[in-house]
C-alpha cells in the first residue's frame, strides 16, 4: 500500500512518530518501575534514540525547509532547530553511557521531557501554521516515508550486550 494512503499528510506522518516514541518512553518508565535488567533498559533506550534521530533528520531535511519557506516565521524554525540540537546532545550522552550508570534512567527521563516540550511546540505552532500555509503537506508524504525507511535501514546494528570486541 502506498505511504500516501497510510497518512493524511506530512503532519499526520510526523505526529504518528511522536505518538510511537511517547509510547516507547512510557514503556521505558514501566521497565524502571519493574526493576528490569539494565540490558533491557539499554536496548529500549537505544531504540528510542535511534527513532528520534531518524525523525529529527527527516524533519530537518524535508519538512522544516518546506515549512520555513511557506510560513515566514524564521524565529520559530530556529527555535525548533535549537531544540533538536539539545535533544541530539542528550541522545549522544545516552548512547555513550553504560546502563548501569546511576544517572542513566534520569538521563532518559530528561530526554523524554525535552522531547515532549518540543513535540508540544511542533503541534501547537509549527504543524498548525504548516496546515494553514501553502506547503504541500500531502505531496511530502512519499519523500518523508522513503527517507525514513532508508535511514532506518542504514542504522548501525546494535551490538549484543556484554560482547566486547576481542583484540589479540
Ligand atoms: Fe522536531
Ligand atoms: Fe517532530
Amino acid at each position: 500500500m502506498s505511504a500516501t494512503l497510510f497518512y493524511e499528510d506530512a503532519v499526520d506522518l510526523l505526529d504518528a512518530d511522536h505518538k510511537l516514541v511517547q509510547k516507547l518512553f512510557l514503556d521505558y518508565q514501566g521497565l524502571c518501575d519493574d526493576g528490569a535488567p539494565s540490558e533491557d533498559r539499554r536496548q529500549l533506550a537505544l531504540k528510542i534514540c535511534q527513532d528520534l534521530s531518524v525523525h529529527a533528520q527527516i524533519e530537518e531535511e524535508i519538512f522544516y525547509p518546506a515549512v520555513r519557506a511557506a510560513i515566514d516565521d524564521d524565529p520559530l524554525m530556529e527555535e525548533a532547530l535549537r531544540e533538536h540540537a539539545e535533544a541530539k546532545k542528550a541522545i549522544a550522552r545516552i548512547q555513550g553511557m553504560a546502563p548501569t550508570d546511576a544517572s542513566y534512567d534520569d538521563t532518559v527521563k530528561q530526554l523524554f521531557t525535552t522531547i515532549m516540550d518540543h513535540v508540544m511546540e511542533e503541534r501547537e505552532q509549527i504543524f498548525l501554521k504548516a496546515r494553514y500555509s501553502t506547503a504541500d503537506l500531502r505531496g511530502m508524504v512519499p519523500e518523508l516515508y522513503a527517507r525514513k525507511k532508508a535511514l532506518q535501514k542504514s542504522a548501525p546494528a546494535r551490538k549484543p550486550a556484554g560482547k566486547k570486541k576481542v583484540t589479540s
